[in-house]
């Protein structure tokens, strides 16, 4: 079983706490919380014990804290709370050791999600179409809860599930009937043009929009000619998608998509006519269910009969379970969509599906404000792009200044393009808005993917200039209020990556980092001002080696957090 350093602790302060009390130490575990930084590491009020012992809270601290031995911990009592401080020993060394050893798995836990599966739906872009806000924002949040998972144990089942069937269908073929270039129904950006216009003019233009329903009618009755345009607008897109997938270093389970559902649709509409029914309205068949005011039905079919988004994803929730037998199904889609996946999830409720209290929209805000200078419809793979150029003046400039020293500023600008652009979305709580500034993710200073992946090649470069990480070192020597404030950073990755992976929070994760990196930033301009305090100390074997194995479980916790992120850590820049 790996448990964290954290978690011992407070299981070991709790336990010594419940022998003293006489009570169970589960009933102790929750009621400890972090202390003052001031004051300590753990804290437990005993404010609830005071009417049962009839006595004031500091007097039962005081008791309490003379009474408790706990191993490794300094306990005390301030005021009314018993606190306690991890000793600078063993804990200094455990948590160097724990990152070390666990290398680029550190902060994961093989065994918590032992044996459970989460299907996680990310990304799913509409194919010919553009690729927009949302897009973007599920394939970095969708990538790194799927990372995390894995890091947890758990099976993941990353589902891409491409909108790869509807009227926008019908939209792109009769535009490109009309004015497509037949030699480029291999050019995603052709499709897309292709794509934008056809829906201007179905807009301005009845006759266009009707042939476009005429034409997604045929696809649902499985003409074969309409099918194999529609199979070649899908291929080109897929390729299209994979080339950005692999520069983001995101492999999906499964890439699939709606039309998975077509021939099922009748399946399913069965199923929910038994229960909970189905009823016509307005020609159209919709789930049998109380609706609120103003609440719009749940359409099944529409009165031409075509299927709609809701029946495909009731097939689709059933099909994951069925195929994968999840503990979770996380759709990581936007907020926009959220009444679609109550109404989703109600319905398999009301079925009596026994695992839909299993499903979760994963949902999260708009980005505001981000265009590219090719325009404003965003593509995804526009954006890579000008945040590869951008980020390329940047190496160019400070190679030049000597500040950088790469052997390949192409690759280095790409990995600082993408760890701008990913950082920059993964930093925000999910549930919130942001308004996306180029300028501002780019930075090398400020909270910014950039200025984490370049405090992790400073620990490189530090390691590389005292010679490498030490095998073996004094921990005692590590005393440095800068060095064990940096240990209490390190300290709390495990944590962080279980709380995120709950609470489907990556930010959590992005806000530790830069934390740990901060309190690096500390240490290391701690040195700069007095000699003393410098890594690579001068004429001390021992303590350089303590410090460089502190600056290695920095690096390593940097590398780690940076990697279920999605972002690059290049070694040099
Ligand atoms: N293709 C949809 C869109 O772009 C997102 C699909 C999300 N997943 C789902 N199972 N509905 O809006």
């Amino acid at each position: 079983m790996s448990s964290s350093v954290y978690s011992r602790y407070r299981a070991a302060f709790a336990q010594g706490l419940a022998t003293a009390l006489g009570v169970p130490a589960s009933e102790i575990e929750a009621q400890i919380k972090p202390a003052e930084p001031a004051h300590g590491d753990l804290s437990f009020a005993t404010f609830p014990l005071a009417k049962a012992q009839k006595k004031a809270p500091p007097a039962i601290a005081a008791g309490l804290a003379q009474s408790l031995s706990v191993p490794g911990l300094e306990i005390k009592a301030v005021g009314p709370y018993v606190n306690a401080r991890f000793a600078p020993l063993p804990f200094t060394a455990e948590v160097i050791d724990a990152a070390r050893s666990a290398g680029l798995a550190y902060g994961g836990d093989a065994d918590a999600g032992r044996g459970k599966t989460v299907a996680i739906d990310y990304s799913s872009p509409n194919i010919a179409k553009p690729i927009g806000f949302h897009h973007i924002r599920t394939t970095f949040l969708g990538h790194c809860i799927a990372n995390i998972y894995r890091a947890l144990g758990w099976k993941v089942e990353g589902i891409n599930y491409l909108g790869d069937w509807g009227k926008q269908f019908g939209l792109v073929a009769v535009g490109f009937q009309e004015y497509g270039d037949p030699a480029r129904i291999d050019d995603m950006a052709h499709l897309v043009e292709v794509y934008v216009r056809a829906n201007k003019r179905a807009e301005a233009e009845p006759e266009f929009d009707e042939k476009a329903r005429e034409f997604f009618r045929r696809m649902e009755a499985g003409d074969a000619e309409a099918l194999k345009l529609w199979n070649q607008f899908r291929e080109t897109s897929i390729k299209g998608f994979k080339q950005i997938y692999a520069r983001m270093g995101i492999e999906f389970e499964h890439i699939e998509g709606e039309s998975r559902y077509q021939g099922k649709m009748d399946a399913v509409i069965e199923q929910i006519a038994k229960k909970p029914g189905v009823k016509e309205s307005q020609g159209a068949l919709i789930v049998d269910l109380p609706y609120a005011d103003n609440e719009p039905p749940i359409l099944l079919k529409k009165n031409d009969g075509s299927t709609l988004y809701a029946t495909r994803d009731l097939a689709a929730a059933q099909d994951r379970y069925e195929r994968f037998h999840f503990d979770k199904s996380l759709y990581v889609v936007a907020q926009d969509q959220a009444l679609h996946f109550r109404q989703v999830f109600r319905t398999l409720n009301e079925m009596g599906q026994p695992w839909a209290d299993r499903v979760v929209h994963v949902a999260f805000g708009r980005i505001h404000g981000m265009s590219t200078r090719k325009g404003q419809v965003v593509q995804l793979s526009e954006v890579l792009d000008e945040a590869k150029e951008r980020a390329s003046a940047k190496v160019k400039e400070n190679i030049e200044a000597g500040r950088i020293h790469t052997g390949d500023a192409d690759q280095l600008s790409e990995q600082i393009g993408l760890g701008a652009i990913a950082f920059g979305d993964l930093k925000h709580k999910r549930a919130s808005d942001y308004t996306f500034d180029w300028d501002e993710v780019l930075s090398f200073e400020g909270h910014t993917g950039p200025y984490l992946q370049y405090a992790h090649a400073r620990t490189v470069s530090v390691l590389r200039k005292g010679g490498g990480a030490p095998a073996s070192y004094d921990a005692a020597l590590l005393t440095l209020p800068e060095e064990q404030a940096l240990l209490r950073e390190i300290m709390r990755l495990p944590e962080v990556v279980t709380d995120a992976a709950e609470q489907y929070e990556p930010s959590l994760v992005a806000r530790l980092l830069l934390d740990v990196a901060a309190a690096f930033s500390r240490y290391f301009t701690a040195g700069n001002q007095d000699r003393e305090k410098r890594i690579l100390v001068e004429d001390n074997d021992a303590l350089r080696a303590a410090r460089l194995a502190l600056t290695d479980a920095t690096r390593v916790t940097l590398a780690a957090g940076l990697t279920l992120l999605g972002i690059p850590t290049p070694d040099n820049m």
